[in-house]
């Protein structure tokens, strides 16, 4: 049965970097490894050079990969919510719910439940097929909220199919049709029951690892901290940390030379790339960002 790990950490700190590394290295000791990406960004395909799309593909032996896309989820989503709508609803009510329904595609709720929704449908129905799968979050941080949910949406559906069934039952004993099942209920206990079943894998702790992606600096440890608090009011524990783009030990001319040069190459790119546009050029400064250092930069935006 496969383990979970979901890689966090603020934005451009290597998550994507990192849990594609993290997937190879699974893959060469044998171990079957899902990478999946829940960001619109589509960075594993970048990182790895080749298409992956909506669905699974083969990316090397023991390693599949598959790119949610929240967008598309939720319009998969709502349109879902409206298929079993129409097939419970009177035509009228359709018309005016589906209006409500235009709305709730741009609402973010709405993102985070067609992303849960997904994210639950990949882990049960391939927990048997990989040993590890792996997921590179977005730097919004909406995927690892959304890993409070299963508790709450289970007890939700609970608490409306309850209330359904005793409507359902009251119905029943006007109409005598005892044996007739209710399209509504089956739809609220099918649900309760998947974020039952999520809810299971996730609270057993040797199926779930949340990994932090950090780099030696103050906002992202601040950020990690927070994180970490977050996650532990839900009883999610964090255990490793990946700290990301540490010096070398031995570094010396010659690194910073080939660092330079890669640079040199890339900034004649953007200026290639982007030609016609404004450049504003900030350095690298040799401390992190705060208040002081933060002055420095703003002198380089003199117009
Ligand atoms: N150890 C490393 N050494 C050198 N460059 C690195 C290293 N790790 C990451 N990078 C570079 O840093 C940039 C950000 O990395 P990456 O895209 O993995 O971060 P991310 O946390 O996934 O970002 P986002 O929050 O946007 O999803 C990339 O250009 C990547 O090539
Ligand atoms: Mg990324």
């Amino acid at each position: 049965m496969a383990k979970i790990i979901f890689y966090g950490g603020k934005g451009g700190v290597g998550k994507t970097t990192c849990s594609t590394a993290n997937s190879i290295n699974f893959a060469g000791r044998g171990l079957r490894t899902l990478l999946v990406s829940t960001d619109p960004a589509h960075s594993i395909s970048d990182v790895l050079g080749m298409d992956i799309g909506r669905s699974i593909v083969r990316i090397r032996e023991n390693l599949d990969g598959l790119e949610i896309d929240p967008e598309y989820e939720a319009e998969l989503y709502i349109e879902k919510i409206r298929a079993n709508m129409k097939t419970i609803l009177s035509n009228v009510i359709v018309e005016e719910i589906n209006s409500q329904l235009d709305a709730a595609m741009v609402s973010p709720g709405t993102h985070e439940s067609a992303l849960f929704d997904k994210i639950s449908d990949i882990i049960l129905d391939k927990f048997n097929d990989y040993d590890i799968i792996i997921f590179d979050t977005a730097p919004t941080g909406h995927t690892l909220r959304i890993l409070t949910l299963p508790d709450l949406l289970e007890g939700w559906m609970g608490s409306l199919a309850k209330r359904r069934k005793s409507i359902v039952d009251m119905n029943k004993m006007v109409t005598r049709k005892y044996d007739e099942k209710d399209p509504v209920l089956e739809i609220l206990e099918r649900r309760q029951q998947r974020f039952g079943e999520i809810k299971k894998i996730f609270n057993n702790t040797e199926n779930l690892r949340i990994r932090f992606v950090l780099n030696a600096e103050k906002l992202p440890i601040e950020e990690t901290k927070k994180a970490i608090k977050m996650l532990k009011q839900f009883n999610i524990p964090v255990d490793t940390l990946v700290i990301n783009r540490i010096m070398p030990d031995d570094i010396g001319a010659e690194f910073w030379e080939k660092k330079k040069k890669q640079e040199k190459e890339y900034l004649e790119e953007i200026e290639r790339e982007f030609k016609g546009k404004e450049f504003i050029k900030i350095p690298m400064l040799d401390t992190d960002m705060n208040k002081s250092t933060v002055d420095i930069l703003s002198k380089y935006f003199g117009d």
